[in-house]
Formats: C-alpha cells, structure tokens, sequence
C-alpha cells in the first residue's frame, strides 16, 4: 500500500465514474476529493444515484462533498482530470502551476511537444519530458496525458506490429459507441436506427495521436473513417494495415498475442497480464462480449479475424477497445501507476 492521495475532476461524468470504480479499492491512490460544476455542494453518493448505471461506492468516497474545480479547494498529491474538452487547458494549466501533478484524459494538451502522450505498454519513455515541460513552463506541477480513446486500440495493435515487421500505412473505419461522447451525448433520436458517419476532429486526433506515440522514424499516413453507432461502450475499428515487408496472418497473430511492455514487467495493479487477446472465432471481436476482456476488465484490447490483406505485406483485423477503461480512466490509472514507481509521482 502506498497510500498516494487523488483527487478526482469532473468525477460525476462517464469517465470520472470508471475512476471512482478503479479506484475504490486501489493500492496505491486513496481518492481523497472530487470535483465537478453543477453538482458542487451535493454528496457524491447522491450525484450518482440519479445516473443509469449502478456504482457501489465505498462510504469514505460515496460521502466526499463535490468540491468546485479549483486548484485552492484540493489537498491531494496527484490529480486525474476527466473534464470537458473547453475547460480542461486552463483549468488544468492552474493546477500544474499550483504544483498538482496532472493526468488528463482530455484532449487540448496531447499535441503540445513537452507534455508526455502515453499508453504505458507502448511509450513510457515519454515521461521522460516532465523536468523539460516543468523547466520550460516554470511549473512545479506537470501535465501527463492520455490518448484519445479510438487511438489506444489501434496504437496498441500498431506499435508490435510496427517494430517487429514496420508499417507503411493505416486504411480503416472505426465503429464508436456512444458513450465515447459523454453524457448526455448523441441525441436519442439521431442515434438509435442509425450510423453516424462524422465524429468532428477525430479522424485528425487518431492519426496525430498516433504518431507522436509511436515516433516512427516516418509519418505513418492514416486514412480512416471514424463513425459512431448504436453501441454503450466499446469502440471497433476494421483496419487494414500496409507492412514494410511481408508477413503471414499466423506470424501477426502471434506478434499480437505476446506484446507487453513496461506495465507487466513492473506487475502495475492496472496492467493486464495480456494487453492484446487474440481472438480465433470469425464473429469475433465484438463490443458488447469484448469490452470487459483481460485479467483487469477492460484494460486488455481484442483483436480478431486477422487475414490477409490486398498483397502480402497487407494485413486486415478489426480491434476492440474499452474506451472507458482502457481508453479513459484505466489508461490513466496505469499511467500514474507507473509514473509512481519511476518515482515521478
Ligand atoms: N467518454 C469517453 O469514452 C472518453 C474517453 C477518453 C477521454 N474522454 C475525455 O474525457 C473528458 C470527460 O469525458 P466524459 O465522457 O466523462 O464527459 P461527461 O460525461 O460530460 O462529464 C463531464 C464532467 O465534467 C464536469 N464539468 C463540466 N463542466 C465543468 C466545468 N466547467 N468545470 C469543472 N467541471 C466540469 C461535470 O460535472 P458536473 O456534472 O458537476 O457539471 C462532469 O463530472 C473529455 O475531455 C473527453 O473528451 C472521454
């Protein structure tokens, strides 16, 4: 136990709930605080009540008051921020100033050069650009963030992929649920019977995100089509994935199957003993069977119908991700875990 105390921001929306489930019972952070805006003053335990899905909440975090977002307000030694795309920059700039250590799942610092992008199996040597983000911005706190949620799956899948054989191109559409876009989210009455086929700005996000996480040696050019469908959680991506030489469907298999990283080797409590399952059976992955795979639920992505592609050095799957978990508060958890034991946090 190293009881390192967190407080949670924004903790009442999609993401801020998958925290305060990781993390009610959690071996190194104690959630200490939360915060939020129109709930403030309320129980936290209260708050919940009133969303659709049930979250049993121990008493010393379902009691915490909703304090407002601000960095005055919060005693704690590290901060995850699941807040709004249009007030997560400042906000979080006034508590890394404040000294806060802050690890943020949303989007408007990810593509800044000094702030570590990380899915920790693939590029924890990222972390290594706090002193220079700390020196440059006169902060005595950082900003640590994590991808967006479509780009974990298919950055994961990627970067074994990418060392063992290179990859030249990245063709694919996606399948994104709607929790993926916060509550309340899509309206009912698009959504339902429906398929979106525009999610503004992502198709940019996965292929910049990408590409900063994986630093390859060239651009890896994306054409991707990112849709949103009928489904609560789980994103699904069909990619169809250009190799810089030839490989068979059974040598990507099992190139897959057997990633780890940095997380498995330090046994961090969020780290799934596999972070890529491979799948044989031809319906599979699916969302709604997927989501909650892996030794960590939801921390594992689930790959399937691997085959091959237009030529020999083509590949085809379609990936699984919990964007919740694995591409929301479980991405962030493992990554402040790891940060902890490289003792950066
Ligand atoms: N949903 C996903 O799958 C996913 C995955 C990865 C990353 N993200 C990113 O994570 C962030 C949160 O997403 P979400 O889906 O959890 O959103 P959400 O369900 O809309 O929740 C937003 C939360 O932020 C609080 N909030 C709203 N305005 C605020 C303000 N001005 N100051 C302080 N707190 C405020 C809300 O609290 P009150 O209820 O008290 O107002 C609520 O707790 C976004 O940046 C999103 O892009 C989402």
């Amino acid at each position: 136990l190293k009881n390192i105390d967190v407080c949670v921001l924004g903790a009442t929306g999609i993401v801020g709930r998958e925290y305060l489930r990781i993390l009610s019972n959690h071996p190194y952070f104690r959630v200490r605080c939360v915060t939020g805006r129109r709930s403030v003053g309320s129980k936290l335990a209260d708050t919940l009540d009133e969303g659709s899905d049930e979250i049993n909440l121990p008493k010393h975090i379902g009691n915490l008051e909703i304090l407002p977002t601000d960095p005055a307000r919060v005693d704690a030694d590290l901060v995850f921020s699941p807040l709004p795309t249009d007030v997560a920059r400042k906000t979080e700039e006034e508590f890394a100033s404040a000294g806060f250590t802050v690890v943020t799942d949303a989007s408007p610092h990810r593509m800044d050069e000094d702030v570590p992008l990380v899915i920790p199996e693939v590029n924890p040597e990222a972390l290594s650009l706090i002193e220079g983000q700390k020196r440059k911005r006169g902060w005595s706190g950082a900003v640590v963030a994590t991808p967006n949620c479509t780009a974990v799956g298919i950055v994961m899948t990627l970067k074994p992929l990418a060392d063992r054989f290179g990859v030249e191109n990245v063709v694919g559409t996606t399948l994104q649920a709607i929790s993926g876009a916060g509550y309340p989210g899509v309206p009912s009455f698009d959504m339902i019977d429906n398929v979106i086929p525009f999610i503004e700005n992502e198709e940019e996000k996965v292929a910049q995100e990408a590409n900063k996480i994986l630093s390859a040696a060239h651009r890896i050019p994306f054409g991707i089509t990112t849709t949103r469908v009928p489904v609560i959680s789980g994103h699904t991506a069909s990619l169809h994935v250009e190799l810089a030489r030839s490989a068979t469907p059974e040598e990507i298999k099992e190139v897959l199957a057997s990633f780890t990283g940095a997380p498995q080797k330090l046994r961090l409590p969020t780290a799934p003993e596999r972070p890529i399952i491979v799948r044989e059976e031809v319906a599979r992955p699916q969302p709604r069977v997927d989501r909650g795979a892996g030794s960590v639920p939801g921390m594992s992505v689930v790959v399937g119908r691997v085959r091959a592609g237009m030529s020999a050095s083509h590949v085809q799957y379609v990936v699984v991700s919990n964007n919740t978990v694995r591409g929301g508060a479980g991405g962030a958890v493992l990554t402040a875990e790891l940060m902890v034991e490289e003792g950066i946090a």
